[in-house]
């Protein structure tokens, strides 16, 4: 990973494409063809991972979103309990943890004040509690206080706004979580075998998904006199549209909010007209019916609608308002999050260069917040 920009007219733009050899350098010396190396984590992961009976996630910003994409993957898939929470709160509101808690702190710096002061905080009141930090900076105050440490390889991140951090965490806690699985034999041997392939396939899948930037660009030219936007997904696509959300708020300064679909009857529903582009997340899995039923409720009311689908989800756009964009094929429970957040950094990314802000510097925001 070189700190220069050739091709490329911003770091984002060029960390964006980097993504395919981030997982790939992340990967690499973590996995065998069909199971992950528990050592990985370091030498004293295996015994304490067989001793944890909780996760607690602590994170700030987008390394928050990371977590709670892999609340689903714990809770859903190995049936541990997990928690997560931004770290400006966990950190005064005197959390009870209880025993046997993992304690995982995500960061891209490892240097972000909220998340060391929770952490601080957290092993002051529970002694002896473990604490592994998820971390793409080896030399950092999280990695020097943590019992473990998994450093992500996404090379150096030079945009403010994070995408190939993010994405890199992503794969850590899928390693993680499945770490965890293999030694409380909460997974079967081929359930690992197929995450790990999974995970082997993720590059190609990130390479085919930045395939639509054409097209993604197109979409990002009505976002340009908006000032406002809703994005919507269901189970882990709840997270990958509060990141989508919070990419276009951080570099094109246009309010956006993500809901969980099934929550629009709540209230969002009250913005919906002409002016708020609505983008929806369709991967094909259990929930893309409820997903369908929420989108129509959206078109039906006049929304302008973007929907990022799956090969197979089939979501039908019958006119102008209503776009399309097949973004992935074949993605899997872990892989599908981690692929479907590509189109939305890339519309986000070309929303901004049309607005014309500084996309590696947005205004009032610093890449690491280390102080209060
Ligand atoms: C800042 C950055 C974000 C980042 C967040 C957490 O707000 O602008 O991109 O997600 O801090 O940073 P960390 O280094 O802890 O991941």
């Amino acid at each position: 990973h070189s700190v220069e920009l050739g091709e490329h007219r911003h770091y984002m733009h060029k960390e964006i494409f980097e993504q395919p050899q981030a997982v790939i350098d992340t990967l690499q010396g973590r996995i065998t063809d069909s199971s992950v190396l528990v050592s990985a984590f370091g030498h004293r992961a295996e015994s304490i991972f067989a001793e944890i009976e909780n996760i607690q996630i602590i994170a700030c910003g987008t390394s928050y979103h990371a977590g709670m994409v892999a609340r689903y993957w714990f809770e859903d898939i190995l049936g541990l309990p997990c928690s997560v929470e931004v770290a400006s709160e966990f950190r005064y509101r005197h959390p009870v943890i209880r025993n046997k808690t993992l304690l995982v702190t995500i960061s891209q710096s490892g240097e972000t004040a909220d998340t060391l002061a929770a952490l601080r905080e957290a092993k002051q009141q529970f002694p002896g509690i473990a604490s592994l930090t998820i971390c793409n900076a080896p030399e950092s105050s999280l990695t020097r206080e943590s019992n473990l440490v998994f450093l992500t390889h996404a090379g150096p991140e030079i945009g403010v706004a994070s995408t190939k951090a993010f994405t890199t965490q992503l794969v850590a806690l899928a390693l993680l979580m499945t770490a965890i699985g293999q030694v409380q034999k909460r997974l079967t041997e081929q359930r690992e075998k197929t995450i790990v392939h999974g995970l082997q396939k993720l590059p190609t899948l990130i390479q085919n998904a930045l395939k639509h930037e054409e097209t993604i660009k197109q979409i990002a030219l009505s976002f340009a006199d908006k000032t406002s936007a809703l994005f919507l997904g269901r189970g882990t696509m709840f997270p990958i549209a509060m990141e989508g959300a919070l990419k276009l708020k951080e570099i094109s300064y246009i309010h956006a909010e993500a809901y969980p679909a099934g929550e629009l009857k709540h209230g969002p529903l009250a913005l919906i007209d002409e002016q708020i582009p609505v983008v929806a997340i369709a991967p094909k899995d259990e929930l893309l019916e409820k997903l369908k039923s929420n989108l129509q409720e959206v078109k039906a009311r006049g929304g302008q609608m973007i929907v990022f689908e799956d090969e197979g989800s089939c979501v039908s756009s019958d006119n102008d308002n209503f776009h399309v964009v097949k973004a992935t094929t074949n993605v899997g429970r872990i892989t599908a999050p981690i692929t479907f957040n590509i189109p939305l950094q890339l519309l986000s990314y070309h929303v901004a260069l049309i607005k014309g802000t500084d996309v590696d510097q947005p205004r009032n925001l610093a890449k690491s917040v280390t102080v209060e």
